[in-house]
């Protein structure tokens, strides 16, 4: 009696299989197939004039695979991190600089002095990067300001990715020490165009 009741259930779960392979074979293009639709035949459509690629970035690779969790492991340590968790390389104020240009410079400005075009729109003044405070705040402080915002300004976590916030504070610090250099500090061929700049001015 059990060996019949077995073999039923086993044909029963044959049929499934037989119709589930309608949902193995959905007609569906091949990648770089033929089509009957197009007039050009071809089913791989070229994008409209000026689309922009949506998987660059920081998370691109995280849909599937190891390099989507390496990614969010990153990123998860860089929302951990209390200071610039990376080696500050000429790659990182470049990213910087880059994402600082397109979130913060029309607000802060170019040099972070907080005269950005849109305050000559009417929009508040943000405070200067090169007060004492700001340059005596932790890295954590400008990466919590970016995170959450801060005061009337907007927070762009959802906007700018944690490593990128490290990119950014970064790049704030190298805008402070811009406005703050002390000369002797400076290579010495600097040092002698500046004083050369200088005599020229007197
Ligand atoms: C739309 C304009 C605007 C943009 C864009 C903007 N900010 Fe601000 N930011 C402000 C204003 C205004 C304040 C002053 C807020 C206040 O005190 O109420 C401010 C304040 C700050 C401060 C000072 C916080 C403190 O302790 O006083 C920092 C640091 C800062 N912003 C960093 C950034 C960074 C980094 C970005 C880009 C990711 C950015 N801001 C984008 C307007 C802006």
């Amino acid at each position: 009696m059990k060996a019949i009741l077995f073999l039923v259930l086993l044909l029963g779960l044959c049929a499934c299989e037989r119709a589930m392979q309608n949902m193995y074979d959905q007609p569906k293009y091949k990648t770089m197939g033929k089509s009957e639709l197009f007039a050009d035949g071809a089913s791989a459509r070229t994008p409209p004039a000026g689309s922009v690629p949506q998987s660059t970035g920081a998370f691109a690779g995280t849909s599937s695979g190891r390099l989507g969790e390496e990614n969010l492991r990153r990123e998860a340590e860089a929302a951990d991190a209390q200071a610039i968790p990376y080696p500050v390389t000429q790659q990182l104020l470049a990213r910087g600089r880059e994402r600082y240009g397109i979130y913060c410079m029309p607000c802060h400005s170019p040099v972070g002095d907080g005269d950005g075009w849109i305050t000559r729109r009417g929009f508040p003044h943000p405070p200067s990067y090169h007060i004492d405070r700001l340059r005596q705040a932790p890295d954590r402080h400008l990466f919590d300001v970016i995170t959450n915002g801060y005061g009337i300004m907007y927070p762009y976590a959802d906007r700018v990715d944690p490593s990128d916030r490290w990119a950014i504070v970064a790049y704030i610090r190298t805008l402070q020490l811009s406005q703050n250099a002390v000369v002797s500090t400076l290579p010495a061929d600097m040092q002698s165009q500046l004083a050369a700049r200088r005599g020229g001015q007197r």
